[in-house]
């Protein structure tokens, strides 16, 4: 790597822990959607697209957009985004990466104009934790936000439209938005937040397709009663039967691969050692890349989560919170990045995500494509996340030269694609 090189994968580094400052809680990464730090992350992203020559705006779902424009008025946008929001106790990088990377782009254009229009966007919400539904910005980017949505409650009862509200924007165009004509193609660059590319030494990954996910929630209703006076025959033990059911699911995807499933929140009710719980919601997450597989034991887990309750009279009920396919990227541009990769001489590995990402919601209405970064220790969701310099820097010459492609795709039009 030359020093400009070093420079700027190391100034995309410093970003991203600058920007992980911006956190709900001390000492800890957590931004969930809206919440106060967004405004600060919003303030730092809004100076350095500024200071690249970019006009920045907030979306009515807190979407932040920075645009270049192109040769022309009105040319067509290729769109580079990800995602501003964390889950609980985040990594730095996580989302983030691909929205300074998007920034550093168009810093790396030097004031040139290509014959396409660049709109960078830090989505406001992808992870789905403050209201248990993931994707709002890109739902709403691409007019999929519907009002059901827009009524949902966090945990001390703020509505999403109230959320917008308090946050200082305006919510009553959402229902009717549509992304504005024009946006040609949608790049997102992400970290693996897997092991796969770490075990085979590789710094990139094109992303051929995302898997499908279901996501519900499990309310199990049993009796609370008193742990000392109760005897074990007579209980119906609402945290007994969850435990039964989360052992009983682990089982069950490790023995239907490559389906993941996990439970990975539990509450119960009243909640004190020496009460029996007679209430526990739970949450599912369950992915595969085929969806009939995955809708098969989606009806396998819930039987499961049926037969635990029912042998200790206990009541269980569940309520999706969502249901995505499984979505393939374009290929065409997928291809266009390979190329990018080969020409900026860094090997790539074709792979398919886990991980759910704002790629998925575009892709059905823009051409999409993903370039992965490997991820160190395949370590993700998790304080420890981190990236490498030379990767960073493999990525930001690969987008490059991916710009340079898309030019002379559209300059020079030959198969009607560009
Ligand atoms: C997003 O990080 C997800 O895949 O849950
Ligand atoms: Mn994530
Ligand atoms: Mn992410």
């Amino acid at each position: 790597m030359t020093g400009k090189h070093t420079d700027r994968a190391a100034r995309i580094i410093s970003r991203c822990r600058q920007i992980a400052t911006c956190t709900e809680v001390p000492g800890e990464i957590t931004r969930l959607f809206l919440t106060p730090p967004m405004h600060e992350v919003h303030a730092l992203l809004r100076d350095w697209m500024e200071a690249a020559g970019m006009t920045v705006r907030i979306d009515a779902i807190g979407n932040l957009r920075g645009f270049w424009p192109g040769l022309v008025p009105g040319s067509p946008r290729l769109l580079i985004g990800s995602h501003l929001d964390t889950v609980p106790n985040a990594g730095a990088f996580d989302g983030i990466l691909g929205v300074v990377l998007g920034v550093t782009i168009v810093e790396e254009l030097g004031g040139d104009l290509l014959p396409f229009a660049i709109e960078v966007i830090g989505f406001s919400e992808e992870e789905g934790v403050r209201f248990n539904k993931p994707f709002l910005g890109s739902l709403a980017l691409v007019g999929k936000l519907d009002a059901d949505t827009l009524a949902r409650t966090d945990r001390n009862g703020v509505s999403v439209r109230q959320a917008i509200d308090d946050y200082g924007l305006d919510p009553t165009p959402l229902p009717a938005a549509t992304l504005a004509g024009g946006a040609f193609a949608y790049l997102e660059i992400h970290i693996e937040q897997g092991p796969v590319l770490e075990s085979e030494d590789t710094a990139l990954g094109i992303v051929e397709a995302l898997v499908g996910q279901t996501r519900m929630e499990l309310i199990f209703t049993g009796q609370a009663n008193h742990a000392g006076t109760t005897p074990m025959h007579l209980r119906h033990d609402a945290i007994a039967a969850v435990a039964e059911w989360i052992v009983a699911v682990e089982a069950y995807a490790s023995s239907h691969q490559p389906l993941v499933a996990t439970v990975g929140r539990i509450e119960a009710a009243p909640g004190a050692g020496n009460v029996i719980a007679g209430h526990v919601t739970a949450s599912l997450d369950l992915r595969h890349a085929d969806d009939n597989a995955r809708r098969a034991s989606v009806t396998a887990v819930l039987q499961l989560a049926e037969k635990a309750a029912t042998r200790r009279g206990v009541h269980v009920t569940s309520a999706p919170q969502l249901e995505q396919s499984a979505v393939p990227l374009d290929p065409h541009l997928t291809a266009v990045l390979c190329r990018a990769a080969a020409q900026a001489c860094h090997p790539t590995r074709r792979m398919t995500s886990g991980a759910g990402h704002d790629a998925m919601i575009l892709a059905p209405t823009i051409p999409s494509a993903m370039l992965f970064l490997r991820s160190p220790g395949g370590l993700s969701h998790h304080p420890d996340e981190t990236v490498l310099p030379q990767d960073v820097e493999a990525a930001i010459a690969t987008a490059m030269e991916f710009l340079a492609q898309l030019r002379d795709d559209r300059t020079n039009p030959k198969d009607g694609h560009a």
